[in-house]
């Protein structure tokens, strides 16, 4: 179990922008990263519904503001289309604490009488954008569900045909490519990395929750 640094609260930067914000509450989120199969959607939504707050998943809102699904929007629009969206949304997310998002739809809108507002599962890409690092770093709790090229092979061996950046190549090699690169950048921006490898969805939730 690797962890790099703890912080008992995120720290919260931003100029006031909502009535809770008015009020001094800026809306807790905890982020999480990692490379696709890592288990973010799964692990964030036992999360949240282990803290009792709200779980919003980004590629899942792409998708709502798109009309599309993700392979769509990569196939009709490309990539950067699909990038710029993907900051677009999470801008607007992290304005709302994903409270407007969620009232029509998301998952979990939660008591608010917790520590956290929202569990946000990144997509895998997200943090390699410098503006999306931008936004999310002194904002949300970054959290890094760090998996082995093993266990992330295991993971998408079922699903890589969904995945736009996986689908026709090899598993093995794309991971093997892909990962190291990404795994620098996961690193650096997250406040907190978790090793995943051997943990089942419950248990990387709950060592989360003991943190
Ligand atoms: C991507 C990961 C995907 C999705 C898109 C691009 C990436 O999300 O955002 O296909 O660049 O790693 P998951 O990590 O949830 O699969």
């Amino acid at each position: 179990m690797k962890e790099k640094r703890q912080q008992s609260e995120p720290i919260l930067v931003h100029a006031c922008q909502n009535t809770d914000e008015a009020n001094g509450h800026l809306p807790r989120i905890m982020a999480l990263t990692g490379f696709m199969g890592s288990g973010k959607t799964s692990v964030g939504r036992t999360l949240a519904t282990m803290l009792g707050c709200a779980f919003l998943d980004l590629d899942k809102e792409i998708e709502k503001a798109a009309g599309k699904s993700i392979p769509c929007i990569f196939r009709e629009d490309g990539e950067k289309a699909f990038r710029k969206l993907e900051i677009s949304t999470l801008q607007k997310i992290l304005k709302s604490g994903g409270r407007e998002i969620s009232s029509e739809g998301g998952e979990n809108r939660g008591s608010g009488e917790g520590s956290w507002d929202l569990v946000l599962s990144l997509g895998g890409g997200t943090v390699l954008k410098s503006k999306a690092r931008a936004l999310l770093e002194g904002r949300c709790k970054i959290i890094y569900l760090k998996a082995s090229p093993e266990t992330l092979l295991s993971h998408l061996s079922e699903e890589a045909e969904g995945r736009p950046l996986l689908a026709g190549h090899d598993l093995s090699i794309r991971i093997g490519t892909l990962l190291p690169k990404r795994d620098a950048i996961y690193s650096k921006v997250a406040d907190i990395i978790v090793d995943t490898d051997g943990k089942s969805i419950k248990e990387t939730a709950e060592y989360i929750i003991g943190l």
